[in-house]
């Protein structure tokens, strides 16, 4: 874990699992940023987390799919050094099929999902490889890994959050900045609104036992977790047959025989 003297900030801080997130970094010790686009709840919080934990806690109140306001977040990410903690949740969702999807709201989803999570990450790791410290955490799902007919968008943003990540773990694993993904599956919040949730109720985990299990794991070096997968396996299989995909794509540039095309000349 990274020094927690540093601030920890938190995009989508004014509820759900990013309330979670501000609450638990706050016992350990970190001072926070509260980011979200809705400022009487981040107020609220961050009265209730200077009462109950003592820390120092600024609120920015920013719509990250604005692309000033999320220039603002970005600034304040790579120009202050005191920020060791840095935790992508800010998500949302946009359920349709494809024929009548809202194109603007996936264009949002896309925006916050990926766009807001990319650039929040680049403007940190500079600072944090310099300093060789430093902590991201940022939250997928797992509908990363079962393609969606009625949430392709979401389901393709997610993906993008876990390689996205899995590709930052790799180029800092011999350093002391650390990136973990999180995989939550059906949570507890208010990402549904007033939709009907699509899974049975004994689906849903809390925020809070999502973001406790992040801890737990993220405290014993598992850099993807999973929190409703109990048999760990069935992700080290997922990623050995990936590695074994990655190996076979990757040795030749003769077509396959499959496609009846003929080997190319030497050069
Ligand atoms: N709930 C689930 O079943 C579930 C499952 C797997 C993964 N996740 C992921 O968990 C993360 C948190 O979601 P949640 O379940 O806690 O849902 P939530 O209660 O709806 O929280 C979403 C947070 O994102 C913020 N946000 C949304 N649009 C924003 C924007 N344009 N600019 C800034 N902040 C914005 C919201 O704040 P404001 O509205 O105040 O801006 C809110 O704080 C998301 O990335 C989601 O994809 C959720």
């Amino acid at each position: 874990m990274t020094d927690s003297r540093t601030y920890a900030l938190v995009t989508g801080a004014s509820s759900g699992i990013g309330a979670i997130y501000a609450d638990r970094l706050a016992a350990r010790g970190h001072d926070l940023i509260l980011v979200a686009r809705r400022r009487d709840r981040l107020e609220a919080l961050a009265a209730r987390l200077r009462q109950d934990h003592g820390r120092q806690v600024e609120i920015h109140a920013a719509d990250l799919g604005d692309p000033e306001d999320l220039a603002r977040i970005e600034a304040l990410v790579s120009g202050r050094d005191d920020i060791g903690v840095l935790v992508n949740n800010a998500g949302l969702g946009a359920g349709a099929p494809s024929v009548s999807a809202d194109r603007d709201a996936v264009a949002t989803l896309i925006k916050i999902n990926v766009l807001a999570l990319t650039r929040l990450c680049l403007a940190a790791t500079p600072r944090f490889a310099a300093r060789d410290d430093g902590l991201i955490i940022n939250i997928g799902s797992v509908i990363a890994v079962i393609p969606s007919a009625t949430a392709a968008a979401y389901s393709g943003s997610k993906a993008y959050v876990l390689n996205f990540s899995r590709s930052l773990q790799s180029e800092f694993s011999k350093t002391n900045v650390k990136v973990q993904v999180v995989m939550p599956g059906p949570v507890r919040t208010e990402f549904f609104g007033d939709r009907p949730p699509p899974f049975p109720d004994e689906l849903f985990m809390s925020p809070e036992t999502v973001v406790d299990i992040a801890f737990q794991a993220l405290d014993q070096g598992e850099l993807v977790c999973w929190p409703t997968l109990h048999d760990l396996q069935a992700w080290t299989v997922f990623d050995d047959a990936r590695r074994t995909l990655s190996k076979a794509v990757s040795q030749t540039a003769v077509p396959p025989a499959r496609y009846g095309l003929p080997a190319p000349e030497a050069a």
